[in-house]
């Protein structure tokens, strides 16, 4: 089984909306029993939180339902998943830093790498600002997923 963890600072806003859209995206595909996914934080903040109310409603109004739980990245992560995929630069470095070996780095990509239609680098945090910041996540999280399938989709058929 493939395995997939979405990163970012909280685990309440960006990485359970990458992880919602793309559990969305792999039972439209039929892939779900073949792709694990979870999402994490690199801060313990929010522990045990469900996602933010307003990232939960703006996916909902998507047909997208967010079943994450916050937890905190843990090194052990880099063993279990196939694929880390971190939402802006600070998560990307808080999780290289804790890399220890070159299997390891490259586990590690930013999410925006996949995207087709946005030519960006970071998925912006959402948290201190208003509805459309929710929406840009969203549009660009569901823009990287597409991509992020395809490429599993040709592993897996390999
Ligand atoms: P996330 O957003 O990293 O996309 O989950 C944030 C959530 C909470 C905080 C920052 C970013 N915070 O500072 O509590």
């Amino acid at each position: 089984m493939m395995k997939v963890l979405f990163v970012c600072l909280g685990n309440i806003c960006r990485s359970p909306a990458a992880e919602g859209v793309f559990l969305n995206l792999l039972s439209e595909h039929g892939l779900e029993k073949l792709v694990y996914v979870d999402s994490a934080g690199t801060s313990g903040y929010h522990v045990g939180e469900p996602a933010d109310a307003r990232m939960i409603e703006h996916a909902k109004k998507r047909g997208t339902h967010l079943p994450s739980r916050a937890r905190k990245f843990v090194p052990a992560d880099f063993e279990e998943f196939d694929y880390i995929l971190t939402m802006d630069r600070n998560n990307y470095w808080d999780v290289r830093s804790q890399t220890q070996d070159e299997q390891e780095k490259a586990k590690v990509i930013p999410f925006t790498d996949f995207c087709r239609r946005f030519d960006i680098t970071e998925v912006p945090d959402p948290y201190f600002g208003g509805d459309a910041g929710f929406e840009h996540v969203l549009d660009i999280v569901e823009d990287a997923s597409q991509g992020l399938l395809e490429k599993i989709n040709k592993e897996l058929n390999k």
